[in-house]
C-alpha cells in the first residue's frame, strides 16, 4: 500500500457541512484530482466534521495542513490546480484555530 503524498479531507458527513454543497464539491474535486494525478500520490476522502463547523464546505489537507472554508464546485479547478503546483489557493484559505 502505498503511503499518500498528499491526502485531502473534504468533510460531507459533518450535519452543518452536509447542508452545504460538500458531497458535490467531493465528488467535483475527486474526479478532477484523479484525472490529474497519480492515485497513488494523492488521496481524496470523505470525511466527518473537521470541526469548523458553519464555515462549510470544509477541506482539510495534510500533510502541508492547509485548510480551506466555503468551497464551491466551481472552486475545485483551482484547488486541483493547487494540488498539481503545489501552491495554495489563498482566497479560500481558513486560518487555522
Ligand atoms: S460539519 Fe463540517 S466541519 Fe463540522
Amino acid at each position: 500500500m502505498p503511503i499518500f503524498k498528499k491526502h485531502l479531507f473534504v468533510c460531507t458527513f459533518g450535519q452543518s457541512c452536509k447542508e452545504t454543497q460538500a458531497g458535490f464539491v467531493f465528488e467535483e474535486l475527486k474526479r478532477r484530482i484523479y484525472e490529474k494525478c497519480d492515485k497513488n500520490d494523492i488521496r481524496v476522502n470523505r470525511a466527518g466534521c473537521l470541526g469548523q463547523c458553519g464555515l462549510g464546505p470544509v477541506i482539510a489537507i495534510y500533510p502541508e495542513n492547509t485548510w480551506y472554508k466555503g468551497v464551491q464546485i466551481s472552486d475545485c479547478a483551482e484547488i486541483t490546480q493547487s494540488i498539481v503546483d503545489d501552491t495554495v489557493v489563498i482566497r479560500l484559505e481558513h486560518n487555522k484555530v
